[in-house]
């Protein structure tokens, strides 16, 4: 019985009156998973006739587990396959102890993934709908593109793409802002079977040399600058920088397409390097708006996406054609209870894979109309939802927070009636902010996806589906069809029922990533080493006593900063390029408006004091190496760090001092010197 936790909030039974506007369904809260035209499922027919609950999902979810051939292959089926898969729908090793990983799904089908965006939307009479809505910095610059027109500005890059040389398997890299061009060029890339690798516009330099360096791409398709506020980042020169650092590296890239984005810098102000650099507007717009589209391999990549992990070096999660396709489709379908009428805005960047999998694939895949704004500034959150009836709203909950800061005020002053379904990625939402998320900006009346899932996954893997059962507040809920979450203790055996623990998933699932580029290796250590037999994901988490999944953030080194991800050792080695510093020790701290935040001991170089100017200069390493994102909140100065005798920083220690826990600072007698722990509290300013 899924009864009597205070937690839990219920959805009101579907009214019986039809409402006029499609774009409020009557159905608010208690999804009906009907109205698709691609029927995903036979099952779809159990749903028809009354509101979709816990007893429908958990026997299709039985399905999924029993028969999962038969159940993705049936879906499958509603995508355009040039050729059908082999016999085998899909084939696994999970185990490394009985050889290397591989997962396999669709394999020997050949499709597109662009195809099934844009051309098999557009053939389904979907053509004339708007595909997205784009808002810019300033509140009147705004603009949009048809499913047609979408597919000619895809067709014309890709077209231009192939003209200078880049080839099926050949990779690119995108550093673009939430400008329209950004879904161009991965549909455009997609099309013609190249990889591309999509580096948020607010990394470094450095970062973005480091990634050219490891997937050597054909060409770098940036944009000279962007407006972020009132402040225009010259993005063109930090690309610039990024080639010339490559070029040391041994890697060269001989063309830089380059959008001119005239509201934030004019073409003659850019730097320029002739031969290297060419405009997009100069060319791209000349070439035809029709492109044969390269079939591929299910199992050929798509995307290279690089993300932090335990240690510097960043990991390029790679991700094939047919299963991703697949599972974004059908997680974002079901999660968001998506209708054709929907509007749907996802607050996140195409640079991070939420952008990937619910911006740019999943609700196109779907024909749904996405609101893309290049600036989403808090404030004018709501003045977009009502200029767009937004139906599906898709945040993190960093925003949540700084949001609900501001007070109530500035929400319902909105009207907000549009909204059916709010969700919410990135990081465990806590919650008060959900209730706020809940009552305040749903008016109590929508149902919140909380979507539990990684740049790893491809695809939401723990989420409720909307109203389909009773919410408590900050449990992501229940598995999508097909998953297999497991809690295993420090030894890696499973617990059942109630308990606590690490998150793994047993079986394949088809959105998975199939490898680390270049390092299959470390995509064996890193995920299937700690616990054989099963997919590590790096996650604490509990179960309750009703079998709701509880997500207790990260137990790597891995820090989750407004939802980014960030590994606490490239803090660190950011810090120790520093010239003056020694040695740095990161570990999070928790933060009000940011989940988590960064809290850094440094040791300087013998004989430097430690003043404000040095605090300073070490943080903008930082924001050199990696981007001001992954700034420090806070730098601790530690003339000596708690170290045990052999030398292992003591991070527990740290981690009690920054979050001035000081009264369970627990047993430091194994420390090297354990006068170290009282020196660095003395030097705290709390
Ligand atoms: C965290 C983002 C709790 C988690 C899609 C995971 C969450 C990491 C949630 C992946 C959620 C994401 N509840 N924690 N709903 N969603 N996380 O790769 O720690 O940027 O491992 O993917 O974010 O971050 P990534």
């Amino acid at each position: 019985a899924l009864v009597s936790s205070p937690e839990q909030v219920r959805f009101p039974s579907p009214s019986k009156k039809k409402k006029k506007n499609h774009l409020v369904p009557s159905l608010i809260g208690n999804a009906r998973f009907t109205s698709s035209k691609i029927p995903l499922f036979k099952e779809d027919s159990v749903s028809m006739s009354r509101p979709f609950g816990l007893k429908d999902y958990r026997k299709i979810y039985e399905r999924s587990i029993e028969d999962p051939a038969g159940f993705w292959s049936e879906i499958a089926s509603q995508f355009y396959w040039k050729e059908k898969w082999d016999l085998e729908v899909y084939s696994e090793n999970i185990d490394v102890r009985k050889g290397s990983i591989k997962f396999e799904w669709f394999k020997g089908a050949s499709t597109n993934i662009s195809y099934n965006t844009l051309d098999r939307n557009i053939e389904a009479g979907n053509g004339g709908k708007v595909a997205i809505y784009w808002e810019g910095n300033e509140p009147d610059d705004d603009g949009q593109l048809t499913y047609l027109e979408l597919l000619e500005r895809v067709c014309q890059l890709a077209n231009y793409l192939k003209h200078v040389g880049v080839r099926k398997g050949d990779a690119v890299i995108i550093y673009l802002p939430m400008l329209m061009e950004l879904p161009i060029a991965m549909l455009a890339c997609a099309r013609i079977g190249a990889v591309h690798s999509v580096v948020f516009a607010g990394f470094s330099s450095e970062s973005l040399s480091q990634r050219i360096i490891d997937c050597k791409p054909k060409l770098v398709i940036t944009c000279n600058a962007v407006k972020r506020g009132s402040k225009a980042i010259h993005l063109k020169d930090i690309v610039d920088s990024a080639l010339r650092e490559s070029a040391k590296n041994g890697v060269t890239v001989d063309l830089c397409l380059t959008v001119e984005n005239k509201s934030a810098m004019k073409r003659g102000d850019t730097k320029w390097k002739e031969g290297r650099d060419i405009w997009w507007q100069d060319v791209v717009p000349h070439f035809p708006t029709k492109c044969d589209v390269e079939w591929v391999d299910a199992e050929d990549p798509l995307f290279l996406l690089y993300t932090s992990g335990s240690t510097g070096k960043p990991k390029g999660v790679l991700h094939t054609t047919g299963g991703y396709m697949v599972y974004t489709a059908t997680t974002f379908k079901y999660a968001f209870d998506y209708k054709p009428s929907d509007i749907y805005w996802c607050t996140a960047d195409c640079g991070w894979i939420t952008g990937h999998s619910y911006i740019t694939y999943g609700p196109l895949l779907n024909g749904a109309t996405v609101v893309a704004p290049n600036y989403p500034d808090c404030g004018r959150c709501w003045d977009i939802v009502d200029k767009y009836k937004v139906t599906i709203f898709y945040t993190a909950p960093t925003l949540v927070r700084s949001l609900m800061r501001e007070g109530d005020e500035y929400v319902t002053r909105h009207d907000r009636k549009s909204i059916r379904v709010l969700a919410s990625v990135g990081e465990p939402i806590n919650p008060s902010a959900w209730r706020w998320f809940y009552n305040v900006v749903g008016n109590s009346r929508c149902p919140i996806s909380d979507t539990w899932w990684q740049t790893e996954t491809g695809g939401l893997m723990i989420t409720p589906l909307p109203g389909a059962w009773p919410q408590k507040p900050g449990s992501a809920t229940f598995p999508f069809f097909g998953v297999q979450p497991v809690i295993v203790d420090e030894k890696g055996n499973e617990i059942e029922g109630e308990c606590s623990g690490y998150l793994c998933i047993k079986k394949s699932w088809p959105g998975a990533f199939r490898t680390l580029y270049g390092d299959h290796e470390r995509y064996q250590t890193t995920y299937f080493k700690p616990f054989a037999g099963y997919y590590f994901t790096g996650d604490g988490c509990s179960r309750d006593k009703d079998g709701y999944f509880w997500l207790t953030g990260r137990v790597d080194d891995v820090i989750n900063v407004s939802g980014h991800r960030i590994g606490t050792v490239e803090v660190e080695s950011a810090l120790v390029s520093h010239p003056q510093c020694a040695e740095a020790a990161v570990v999070g701290i928790e933060h009000e408006i940011k989940g988590q935040g960064i809290y850094a001991f440094v040791t300087l170089v013998e004989g430097v004091p430690f003043s404000e100017e040095i605090r300073k200069s070490l943080i903008l390493s930082v924001r050199n190496q990696i981007g001001a994102f992954a700034a420090p909140d806070k730098i601790h100065w530690a003339p000596a760090l708690p170290k045990t005798r052999s030398g292992k920083i003591m991070r527990r220690i740290l981690r009690k001092i920054a979050s001035r826990q000081l009264d369970e600072l627990g047993d430091t007698s194994t420390l090297a010197d354990p006068s170290v722990v009282d020196q660095l509290i003395a030097l705290a300013d709390f």
